[in-house]
């Protein structure tokens, strides 16, 4: 008899985990204010100072202790903004995690400029400095670093390479809304960040961004080019630089403003939530967590990222391909993480978790030659040089062996913390009944 949920045994527990998005009262009524106001629109430069987006401009600036708050559309148009303000164009380099989502390389790519895979370190799953080093070259111009899941890791060795190097540092900070290091909050170490508002992330509208800056003239370029390169004081028909029209709307900033006055409660819930959960995981035999830096004491947790002890479950790549087809997927091998079955039997007993990324030096996009697909070949013919898409051995393991808990559950009560961890004992105890289907 089975005891796993997915091979037919008995789920152990029902719970009701939180959901996400959560909302009240509080969005309706400022919805409905703005409905009422008639004023939908955030003024020809965006953020008219009388306005939501305005509003929430400076709350944003006073929460996360930033000189300029800029909001945005989403998330990719702040990085597609950052790295224009910043001066980046065709041809320059930026350098990368390519465990990431496609937007920051796309952002790089929509300006003509080439991003550069860097692998990430692997006890943190952020952008590794020594192998950022070994990748500059006299093109290289700029470094992107993704908090992953909320965690600012290696974010010193990063700053300071920039400076020795004399490169601009951007901040996607898509993942670490709240997050801190040594007191000063996620978006204020580099020249720019770039929050994302898109609805999974830990303050949402649906859609949205945020830019911040300490830098005067990166806010007023910014400022700018999200609105159709208006100009401050200017006539609104009057236009100065190539831009877009990545403006927010007032009904997005009216969510968010209530999204942001709860967010240091979430955070703080999330984080003492995530340190029970990893205390637990760290004595269950096939699962590992990972530590937050000593100076960070309050990380978003975006996403509780988690180690499997591939070993101890038997698995590796080929036996996954082999399940997966088992179960009727047909993908190509090389997307299939060899986590599948594992990820499988943890939310067959319930709770939700996930593989997040696959390498981006994997995606079909780099694959296409055709205009349509704007492939990489294609763009890279036009610049003399194409995209390294060698694999990365710490992207590649990360891929196999970690999954993702979201957000959300960890808003649950202490107990939802006590029921993840007995999902995991209860794989791990199992962990027989994956074997040896996986034999078969
Ligand atoms: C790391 C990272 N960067 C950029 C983005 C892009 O944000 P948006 O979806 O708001 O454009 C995301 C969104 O998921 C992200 O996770």
């Amino acid at each position: 008899m089975a005891e796993l949920a997915l091979f037919g045994g008995k789920r152990e527990f029902e719970y009701e985990w939180p959901t996400w998005p959560y909302s009240s009262g509080e969005e309706l009524n400022a919805l409905d204010r703005v409905l009422k106001s008639r004023r939908w629109f955030s003024g020809f430069l965006g953020g008219d100072s009388e306005g939501e987006v305005g509003k929430l401009e400076r709350e944003f600036q006073d929460y996360n202790a930033t000189p300029h708050a800029i909001a945005v559309a989403n998330g990719e148009a702040a990085i597609v903004i950052a790295l224009r303000a910043a001066g980046i164009g065709a041809g320059d380099e930026v350098i990368l995690p390519a465990w990431t989502f496609m937007a920051t390389a796309s952002a790089i790519m929509h300006l003509g400029a080439i991003p550069v895979f860097a692998d990430i370190s692997p006890d943190n799953l952020c952008l590794d400095p020594e192998d950022v080093s070994r990748r500059i070259t006299g093109k290289t111009r700029a470094i992107i670093t993704v908090h992953y899941g909320g965690r600012l890791g290696n974010i010193e060795e990063l700053l300071d390479l920039a400076e020795r190097k004399n490169l601009v540092l951007i901040e996607d900070a898509a993942h670490a809304h709240g997050s801190d290091f040594k007191s000063k909050k996620a978006g204020n170490f580099g020249l720019i960040g770039c929050f994302s508002f898109q609805e999974s992330k830990t303050m949402t509208s649906g859609e949205g961004g945020m830019i911040t800056t300490a830098d005067e003239e990166i806010a007023v370029l910014a400022r700018s080019y999200r609105s159709n390169g208006r100009s401050i004081g200017s006539p609104g028909y009057l236009h100065y630089r190539l831009g877009w029209n990545y403006r927010m709307t007032e009904f997005q900033a009216a969510i968010l403003r209530v999204q942001l006055g709860r967010l240091d409660e979430q955070v703080k819930l999330r984080t003492r939530n995530a340190h029970m959960l990893s205390a637990e995981i760290d004595s269950i035999p096939g699962f590992m967590s990972f530590k937050d830096p000593e100076e960070m004491s309050q990380n978003s947790y975006y996403l509780y990222p988690f180690r499997l002890d591939l070993d101890y479950f038997g698995i590796d790549r080929e036996k996954a391909i082999n399940y997966a087809r088992s179960k009727g997927i047909d993908r190509d091998p090389s997307l299939i993480p060899a986590s599948m079955i594992v990820e499988d039997a943890i939310r067959a007993e319930g709770l939700s978790c996930h593989t997040v990324y696959i390498p981006l030096y994997r995606s079909p996009l780099f694959e296409s030659s055709t205009w349509e697909d704007c492939g990489m070949q294609l763009f890279s013919r036009f610049l003399g040089r194409g995209i390294d898409l060698s694999p990365l051995k710490n992207c590649d393991r990360s891929f196999d062996d970690v999954l993702d808990i979201s957000q959300y559950v960890l808003l649950s009560e202490e107990e939802g913390m006590s029921k993840a961890a007995e999902i995991l004992k209860k794989i791990s105890d199992n962990a027989d009944e994956i074997r040896n289907t996986l034999r078969l």
